[in-house]
């Protein structure tokens, strides 16, 4: 007895949880452990797709690369007892400069999908982007979420189906439009290529060996209604759940002829700020401002789209100081830390984004997995300031990074 209480006074015991999956998803320690119990959980098609780029890939990896190229150069005795993360982006007082990225198809990591990613944003007050090509429809993330809402847009060929999405958007209260401009055809994701991958996804003799071998996310796959474009009505009335490709079916129906000169339409059919998402260059940065943008996403595309593109937070500094850091900057790829989010806001970012990485966490343990994948980077945003003795994001200046030396990258 005596020894049981000796070593209660010393240890504390986890009280055991049944789930071997469960106890898995409390212990994964960052976003690349959620990735790894993503990749055990989900069929090789879906994670490849989620978890793949262009080509290459070689976008895909610098945009997390770049980071490694800096390193801090941390203040002390600067009384951190109160650490400050709040900002405040299009008007909107946030609680982290954190927002969730559009991403398509997000049903397919969980069957809920895009309603867990908006519920955990919304319980944050943090901005969640709707996607257009979303397997819930902007109806229904509105019904789950009083948060902040955005909503992304594809221009489709056929504008009346645009002009109605704008209107259902902004009949049920989002506040922005994020307008992605890298997607004039989609890039040429060779994972997917290789595996055959169609969206929604097929049945055929490989994806049902892919299934067998991950019974826990096909059983929440079948014991689901089936994944569809949720938020398209076919303009020709013909079904919008036909598995196809995905290159196939944005080159069928996404305008490529979009330019600057169609920014008025959006202007003229939309109440509200305009994000353009998927700017690349100083030039186009400025050109944005120009036309009156409120805000842009520095994007990639999570390195889907162009390979060989550069890494948004290389694009951060020269593009403050080519728009005289008048023009809100997000910073859209590769972000896995909240180290990652102060390099980032040094550089010139207003707010960052999370797009893999709550995918991760969806795929992982469906909304709590998400919760998770943000307490990661909000928890590791409060410590990395609070060692760099930085108390507020206003502190975080270009004067706390420096260039890791050449020849220790
Ligand atoms: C993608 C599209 C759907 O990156 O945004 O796959």
């Amino acid at each position: 007895m005596g020894l049981v209480r000796t070593l209660r006074s010393v240890a504390s015991f986890a009280v055991p949880t049944v789930s071997r999956h469960k106890r898995q998803i409390e212990r994964a320690a960052n976003i690349s452990d959620l990735r790894a119990i993503a990749k055990r959980r989900l069929p090789h098609g879906i994670f490849d797709y989620i978890d793949g780029g262009a080509e290459d890939e070689i976008t895909m990896r610098r945009n997390s690369a770049a980071f490694q190229q800096y390193e801090f150069m941390p203040r002390v005795l600067r009384n951190v007892s109160g650490i400050d993360t709040s900002t405040t982006f299009l008007g909107r007082t946030l609680e982290s400069p954190i927002i969730f990225s559009p991403t398509g198809f997000t049903r397919i990591a969980h069957s809920q999908g895009e309603l867990s990613v908006a519920r955990v944003a919304a319980a944050h007050g943090l901005p969640y982007c709707l996607s257009t090509l979303s397997t819930r429809s902007i109806e229904e993330v509105a019904a789950v979420s009083t948060g902040p809402k955005w909503f992304q847009v594809y221009v489709w060929r056929d504008r009346a189906l645009v002009k109605d999405m704008l209107a259902r958007a902004q009949a049920n209260g989002y506040e922005a439009i994020m307008l992605t401009v890298d997607t004039a055809v989609l890039g040429r994701r060779e994972r997917d290529v290789r595996r055959g991958f169609t969206l929604p996804p097929k049945l055929g003799p490989g994806t049902i060996i892919d299934g067998i071998t991950h019974p826990a996310w096909t059983w929440d796959f079948i014991r689901h209604e089936p994944i569809t474009f949720s938020n398209i009505t076919d303009p020709n009335g013909g079904p919008t759940n036909t598995a196809v490709s995905l290159s196939y079916y944005i080159s069928e129906q996404f305008d490529p002829a979009l330019s600057w000169d169609d920014l008025a339409w959006f202007r003229s059919h939309w109440n509200g700020p305009i994000i353009l998402k998927g700017v690349q260059s100083v030039a186009d940065a400025v050109l944005a401002q120009q036309h009156g943008i409120d805000a842009i996403a520095i994007s990639n595309h999570g390195g889907r789209q162009l390979d060989s593109a550069p890494a948004p937070l290389d694009l951060l500094a020269p593009i403050t100081q080519a728009t005289n850091g008048s023009l809100p900057l997000i910073c859209d790829g590769g972000i896995r830390r909240g180290s990652d989010i102060v390099k980032a806001i040094a550089l010139g970012a207003s707010v960052c984004t999370m797009g893999r990485s709550y995918l991760y966490g969806l795929g992982a343990g469906g909304e709590a997995g998400v919760e998770q994948a943000l307490t990661m980077l909000t928890t590791d945003l409060e410590r990395t300031m609070s060692l760099c003795g930085t108390r507020t994001l206003a502190e975080i200046t270009p004067e706390l990074l420096a260039h890791v030396p050449v020849g220790r990258q």
